[in-house]
């Protein structure tokens, strides 16, 4: 068997070296257990409350090149409660004690001047993210607005203060004198420790670099469980005690965190960050911008993937529906072998998919086509921010002189899989884009679905919410009269 390297991270001034540990010990525990950093808490353990947020920097090259680069260092808010220990490998890990000096820092001088803490318990957690955000803006040169803020704090849970207070200590830290981070040595240090193929950690722990070394280990070892970002499967190990016997981690496999577009296609590498990953989709449309600041929290975003979301295949996973309404392909590696299959054909039934052992989600590819159609998604949920869809909606529509050439329509929470509404589209193809149309499309809807009920929504109110959402389409996009967004939108503009 590989001896395993040890993991090798920045932490308080220093490189630390753990030579062995247990392959799925959180980042939190080990902050709290060993390193006895106890200013990092633990409130739900299911990457909820943002009670365990901490700021990991990466050098940009082993990143996807997303935002928060302040010099040198890409800079990212994460859940200490969902990040495995062996991931911390060649990066750096910040926390609440990194704030300590002789004076306050600038956040922590805004939360004290505008009661920004009471009970005290989320404060540690607020502060990761409030400087996560001082130190980006302040690299930048920019101030986020209110509204920009309370999107970055969404991960953030508070019960004692109503919020307000914070995001005044939000808006105060940009007026007090600057204090930033000194990235030089930690860049320096951080350029030092070799990635290296072999396990890490433990000889259960496997982080290849490159695709084919990924490939290969894979298809020796299809029982082996894929980390992406984790966001899934913490909360399996935290919850529900799973083992996982062996790990393979896709994080250090920088060409697979690589979005390009080329040939007419944005082409999404399987382990980019949900936020590099939504940030490109809404570039080219602006209208899926509401689901990205809604699909969990920064947190989560910086650490989870769109592959594992893809792969994961919840019903509810926000993703999907999407990317079906945009006509996603996904390309599958084997070994040496790559294969290509709509997403719409990926799903087979509840958290079943056509992936065969050894065989991985190795790039989301859109046609750049697709995204030139008129497009809206929506998310049904009981909390605005960082929940969980009851239902997802996704539509795409092309229209020629009135009448509708193309239409893809996908929902998730309606069935065991995320699907397209086959009957409902076949209501509308060639039809002109009208309200009979589409009062014939809602009708079918309830033939293509038959939902469950369950905490999160009835059946009966899915399929009627999924009937609205339809009319709700129709209305924004039809030729005559189409209602601005802010004349349905249930929400405050951003
Ligand atoms: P992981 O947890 O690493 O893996 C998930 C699964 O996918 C595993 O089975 C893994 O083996 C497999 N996998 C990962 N990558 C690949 C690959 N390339 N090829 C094949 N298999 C692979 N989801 C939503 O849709 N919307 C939300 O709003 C949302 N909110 C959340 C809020 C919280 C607090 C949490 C904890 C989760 C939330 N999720 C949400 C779920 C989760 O964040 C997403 O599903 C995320 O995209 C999973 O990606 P990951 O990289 O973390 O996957
Ligand atoms: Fe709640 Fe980690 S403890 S998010
Ligand atoms: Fe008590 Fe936020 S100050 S939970």
């Amino acid at each position: 068997m590989t001896p395993s390297q040890p993991i090798r991270f920045y932490h308080r001034g220093k490189l630390v070296e753990i030579a062995a540990v247990t392959p799925t010990r959180t980042v939190l525990d080990w902050l709290r257990e060993d390193a006895h950093c106890t200013g990092t808490k633990e409130g739900c353990n299911e990457g909820d409350c943002g009670a365990c947020t901490v700021v990991v920097g990466e050098l940009p090259e082993r990143t996807d090149g997303a935002e928060s680069a302040v010099p040198g260092l890409v800079l990212r808010s994460v859940n200490a409660c969902m990040q495995f220990v062996p991931t911390l490998h060649g990066k750096a890990l910040f926390t609440v004690e990194d704030l300590k000096g002789d004076a306050l820092h600038p956040v922590q001088q805004a939360m004290v001047e505008c009661h920004g803490s009471q009970c005290g318990f989320c404060t540690p957690g607020f502060v990761m993210s409030l400087w996560a955000s001082h130190e980006r803006h302040r690299a930048c040169g920019t101030v986020p607005s209110r509204q920009q803020l309370a999107d970055e704090l969404s991960g953030n849970l508070c019960r004692c203060t109503g919020y307000r207070p914070i995001l005044d200590a939000g808006q105060r830290m940009f007026e007090l004198p600057a204090v930033t981070l000194d990235t030089a040595p930690i860049v320096e240090a951080l350029r030092g420790i070799a990635l290296g193929d072999g396990p890490r950690g433990a000889p259960q722990f496997h982080a290849p670099t490159s695709v084919d070394a990924l490939a290969r280990l894979f298809e020796e070892r299809p029982d082996a469980r894929l980390l992406a970002g984790g966001t899934d499967i913490g909360v399996w190990v935290n919850k529900q005690f799973r083992d996982l016997p062996e790990i393979i981690y896709l994080g250090d496999v920088d060409a697979l965190k690589r979005i390009e577009a080329r040939d007419g296609e944005l082409r999404i590498g399987a382990a980019a960050s949900l936020e590099a990953a939504w940030a490109a989709l809404a570039e080219y449309v602006p209208q899926l911008t509401e689901m990205w600041l809604r699909f969990a929290s920064p947190p989560i975003r910086h650490a989870g993937t769109m592959g594992g979301n893809v792969a994961n295949g919840s019903p509810i996973g926000d993703a999907p529906p999407v990317l079906m309404a945009l006509d996603a392909e996904l390309e599958l590696r084997r070994g040496s072998r790559v294969r290509r299959l709509p997403l719409a054909a990926f799903y087979v039934d509840y958290m079943k998919n056509r992936l065969e052992p050894g065989e991985f989600v190795q790039t989301i590819v859109v046609p750049l086509g697709a995204m030139q159609r008129q497009v809206r998604a929506y998310k049904i949920s009981k909390r605005f921010d960082s929940d969980i869809s009851a239902v997802g909606a996704a539509f795409a529509l092309e229209l020629q002189g009135g009448t509708v050439a193309e239409v893809r329509l996908a929902f998730g929470g309606m069935a065991a899989i995320v699907k397209r509404a086959e009957q409902a589209e076949a209501a509308l193809a060639g039809q002109p884009w009208t309200r009979a149309a589409v009062d014939a499309a809602k009708a079918a809807l309830a033939r293509d679905f038959t939902p469950l009920s369950d905490m999160r929504a009835s059946a009966a109110y899915r399929l009627r919410v999924a009937q609205n959402l339809l009319e709700r389409f129709w209305l924004e996009t039809r030729p005559v009269q189409p209602l601005p967004a802010k004349a349905t939108r249930v929400w405050s503009p951003r």
